[in-house]
């Protein structure tokens, strides 16, 4: 039977434990999932590609049918080069509809083979976002179970570059038990 890829597209700036929960999700439904880290020049983010690329293979080791790349330029030809047929995006609340459906139908206008499909994570990440943590991190506030400990910690030497120079004591991969 022909094995059905999906690729999982977003900035993951940084990767969230709502970005890891759908990541779970989509891998027991998908045979393939294809973490795909858009490579855009033209957004300022606080981590890099390749930092972004580290965090997420090391989270996601694991999942033995998921892998991570990188990609420039439209969703829909980044999926054709990897054989996906389908686009894995999640949906939080009401308010990420909008914008969701938006580029579900541009995508499906360009690509009309390839379909777009929505999870929705744990309801304890329904209000979580990359932005947010972001901001929170750099106001000082906790991001404890926001994200995987290994990013909480690339987060702190990130905006506090002393911390580097201290020991990590961090668990396998970073992520909570
Ligand atoms: O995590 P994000 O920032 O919500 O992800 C957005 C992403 C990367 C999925 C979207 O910006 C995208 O697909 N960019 C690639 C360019 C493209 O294909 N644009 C047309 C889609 S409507």
């Amino acid at each position: 039977m022909k094995k059905v890829i999906a690729i999982y597209p977003g900035s993951f700036d940084p990767p969230t434990n709502g970005h890891l929960d759908l990541i779970e999700r989509g891998s027991k439904i998908f045979d393939e999932l294809v973490v795909a880290i858009l490579r855009n020049p033209e957004k300022d983010p606080l981590f890099s590609v390749a930092e972004k690329r580290r965090m997420l293979e090391t989270l996601t080791e694991d999942f033995k049918n998921v892998r991570v790349d990188t990609f420039e330029g439209l969703t829909v030809d980044y999926a054709a080069r990897v054989k996906a047929t389908a686009v894995l995006r999640g949906i939080r609340a009401l308010s990420d509809y909008e914008y969701e459906l938006q580029m579900a139908l541009m995508n499906r206008k360009l690509q009309p083979e390839l379909e777009t499909v929505f999870m929705m994570p744990a309801e304890q990440y329904s209000y979580l976002s990359s932005r947010l943590v972001r901001e929170v991190a750099k106001l000082g506030g906790s991001i404890t179970d926001l994200v995987p400990e290994m990013v909480e910690q690339k987060l702190k030497e990130k905006l506090d570059p002393v911390l580097k120079l201290q020991p990590a004591t961090k668990t396998k991969a970073g992520r909570r038990e």
